[in-house]
């Protein structure tokens, strides 16, 4: 078993761990990123169209002295998705761990989902992470093979206006205790559900204080708050089947 608690800044050469972070070109998704190569691990940053993001993780990760290399997909494509792990793990030599953070957001009236609308928010927020696992389950370490699935609060306590998005989170959070079970125990699956991290770039003040009036610990959560979730499940080798909320308390 791959000793992830034992490993650290330490680890050298074709022996670290590599990983796979999906959407670490922006935001979350880079922190995270950016959190596991500072342990040491080999990262292969994914992205879309954020490539200048991912090239400055992936040259921000080789200056710390490990393996980075980007893989750029678009996961609304189910065979790309699923390629996705292989490509990480040709480039990095071997994959211990898979991170699903790429995702889509949006406010709709509930009566205003269309099937089109429907559609891209499964296909990213569930069908791609979905098809990345099955690829990593074909090239993860085994034993000591890793995934984190990043969902939302929102999948067991729902935003008014986010129907189809928590749905997908839903959908994910099933996945992700369900591939624990068949994955185990060469593999362990656990997500991370986020509560209010980074607003989107469309609310104004008075939505964000209000969000932050429900937060019994008073703000929103950083995307290293979310990093450091991520970076204990990787490291907790008795924990699958585990979702962490790092949202400040709101779910209670
Ligand atoms: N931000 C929050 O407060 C918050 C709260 C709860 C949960 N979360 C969850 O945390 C994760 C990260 O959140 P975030 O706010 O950083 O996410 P984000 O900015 O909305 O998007 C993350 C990434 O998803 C990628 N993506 C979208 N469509 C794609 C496609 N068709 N193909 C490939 N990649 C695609 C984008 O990649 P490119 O930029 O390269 O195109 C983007 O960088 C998500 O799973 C989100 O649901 C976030």
């Amino acid at each position: 078993m791959l000793g992830f608690a034992a490993m650290g800044p330490l680890a050298t050469g074709r022996s670290r761990p590599a990983a796979l972070v999906t959407g670490a070109g922006t935001r979350v998704g880079r922190v995270i990123a950016d959190r596991l190569a500072a342990e040491g691990i080999s990262l292969a940053f994914h992205c879309h169209t954020s490539r200048a993001g991912a090239q400055e993780g992936a040259a921000r990760a080789r200056d710390l002295g490990v393996d980075a290399t980007v893989v750029e997909a678009d996961l609304s494509d189910w065979d790309a998705a699923h390629e996705l792990p292989a490509r990480a793990a040709r480039a990095l030599g071997r994959l211990d761990i898979v991170v699903n953070s790429a995702a889509v957001f949006e406010r709709v009236a509930f009566g205003e989902i269309g099937p089109q609308q429907l559609a891209r928010m499964l296909g990213i927020n569930f069908v791609a992470p979905f098809a990345v696992c099955q690829g990593a389950a074909e090239v993860l370490a085994r034993p000591g093979g890793c995934i984190v699935n990043i969902l939302d609060v929102g999948a067991r306590q729902p935003w008014r206006g986010y129907a189809h998005y928590n749905a997908s989170k839903a959908a994910l959070a099933m996945l992700t205790r369900g591939l624990a079970l068949e994955l185990a125990p060469d593999i362990r699956v656990n997500g991370v559900a986020p509560g209010a991290i980074l607003f989107p770039e469309s609310y104004d003040p008075q939505q964000r204080e209000a969000e932050i009036r429900r937060i019994p610990l008073g703000r929103a959560g950083t995307p290293g708050d979310v990093a450091d979730a991520v970076l204990y499940l990787v490291r907790s080798d008795f924990v699958t089947g585990e979702i962490l909320r790092v949202d400040g308390g709101r779910g209670i």
